[in-house]
């Protein structure tokens, strides 16, 4: 019986199931992510939006799960894979340690027993924060690693501390040098379990030192974990090659260490983050729009604050409508207050997009980003769009434009992926045209954002970035 996402996981119930016999992979082929896109999107805005949205596998999902076919002897399976910039990348990161990948549509076959190296490609781990995860992997199967410190979005220091201290607690030697993480194992044969309190709740480092685990000496006992739903897709995988890892879900994590985890086929969790991006479309853009896989439960935090704002929001088995067409003329959206915090809490990675929303509703909002330091790139952009916003440390003050005008055209940049979603979905709802730059920033993590809109009936086509001479 092949592993899926089960919601229960997320709400700690452990089902540990057998693993399964090896699928052959034929040969290592790994497509470049989408074609390098024109770099500019054209937004004409003020459609309404309607029909159905397909959604697409979770992109953090996939990309801690890849990372976690290093713990795993054979070949894994992998489905609903979304093909993304940086799922590529991953892909390209397994198969700079010598693993063999194969992409065909959303699956991904990762054979893993031709790993010879601890040493990913630098470059590429640098492009992305999730490359950086190999190292539990990694340093639990060959009792050393050296890993580039990680790329990703820049909205804040995103230090390594935790991983560091974690790794340190699991009897490793840990030292930053060259701008690499450079681990062993302190007994010069593997891991040992130990104890470790993470001092913040970190996602990455949670499944990063998870993952480590399962191939250490004795038990692990993690506390103040993260509990997203991403790390409960990511036991639902280690638990079907083989690993017992109980408590995910809650604020402690125990594994049991394993001799050796074997490939399995999973199928990745939907991607939670783009059915919130969704639903704020067709908010900002007043519209009505069905969306499925979604897993409601998942996306609580921010179903709540947009019925409060005035949204009919419906749901059967895995599919939502939500509906912003106005019940009564002139009847408007209400702003709302937000802060971001670690899951269950209002996700980081849905605030700028909900920021943008919250301009065109009535009233002042107030949104905390708690969870990064530097997250408010897209005020200033959002604010070309006629957005006003204003900003003092980590707390921003919307005051919606509500029913009295609209926001208008303007020609903008993306500089990381969700703020860059933002100003799409300000685009969408503003007057005239938009420009969006740096479309590449997007691409990271929306799977086929072109058509997806283009079929709910938005107005959208790419640019060649025009040549600066
Ligand atoms: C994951 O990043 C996601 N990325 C992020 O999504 C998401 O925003 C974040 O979790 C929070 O939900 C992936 O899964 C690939 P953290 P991660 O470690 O693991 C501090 C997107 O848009 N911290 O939970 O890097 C850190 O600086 C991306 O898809 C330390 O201080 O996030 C931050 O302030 C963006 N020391 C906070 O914890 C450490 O050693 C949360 O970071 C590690 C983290």
């Amino acid at each position: 019986m092949a592993s899926k996402f089960d919601p229960n996981l997320a709400l700690n119930l452990i089902l540990p199931t057998q693993p399964r016999p090896n699928p052959q992979p034929s040969s290592t082929q790994i497509p470049a992510a989408a074609p390098a896109a024109a770099d500019i999107l054209v937004i004409t805005g003020g459609n309404e939006l309607s029909g159905h949205v397909p959604i697409s596998g979770s992109k953090n999902s996939a990309l801690a799960i890849l990372a976690a076919t290093l713990c795993c002897r054979g070949a894994s399976k992998l489905n609903n894979v979304p093909r993304l910039a940086d799922t590529a990348t991953m892909a390209a990161v397994l198969s700079s340690l010598g693993a063999e990948v194969e992409f065909s549509g959303n699956e991904v076959v990762v054979e893993t027993d031709r790993v010879g190296s601890a040493e990913p490609d630098a470059g590429l781990i640098g492009r992305i924060r999730g490359g950086f995860f190999v190292v539990g992997p990694l340093l639990a199967r060959f009792g050393e690693a050296a890993v580039g410190l990680p790329g990703g979005c820049d909205i804040g220091a995103r230090p390594v501390d935790i991983y560091v201290r974690g790794l340190r607690q699991l009897g490793a030697v840990v030292e930053l040098r060259d701008n690499k993480l450079v681990a062993r194992a302190a007994n010069g044969r593997g891991l040992v379990g130990g104890r470790f309190r993470l001092d913040y709740p970190s996602v990455g480092s949670t499944q990063t030192l998870m993952m480590a685990a399962c191939l250490a000496e004795g038990t692990t006992l993690l506390s103040n974990v993260a509990r997203e739903p991403e790390i409960a897709d990511l036991a639902s995988f280690l638990t079907s090659t083989g690993a017992r890892v109980e408590g995910v879900g809650t604020d402690r994590i125990c594994v049991h260490g394993t001799r050796q985890l074997l490939g399995t086929e999973h199928t990745i969790m939907p991607d939670r983050i783009e059915a919130g991006t969704f639903m704020l479309a067709a908010a900002i853009t007043r519209s009505r729009i069905s969306l499925s896989p979604v897993c409601p439960v998942l996306l609580s935090g921010l179903i709540d604050k947009l019925l409060g704002g005035g949204c009919t929001i419906s749901h059967e088995r895995d599919e939502l409508e939500l509906s912003a067409i106005p019940r009564r003329s002139g009847e408007g959206l209400r702003g709302f207050d937000v802060r971001t915090l670690p899951y269950p809490g209002f996700p980081t990675d849905l605030q700028p997009q909900t920021m943008a929303m919250l301009s065109t509703c009535d009233g002042l909002s107030i949104v905390e980003e708690s969870v990064f330091e530097n997250r408010f790139t897209h005020v200033k952009e959002l604010q070309k769009f006629g957005a006003k916003i204003h900003t003092e440390g980590s707390t921003a003050f919307i005051h919606g434009k509500g029913r009295r005008d609209k926001l208008r055209g303007a020609r903008v940049s993306a500089a990381d992926l969700r703020g860059g979603m933002a100003l799409v979905l300000a685009g969408l709802a503003a007057e005239g045209v938009t420009q969006v730059s740096r479309m590449s920033n997007i691409d990271r993590g929306y799977e086929s954002l072109e058509a997806k809109l283009r079929s709910l009936g938005a107005d959208v086509k790419r640019l060649e970035e025009p040549n600066p001479s």
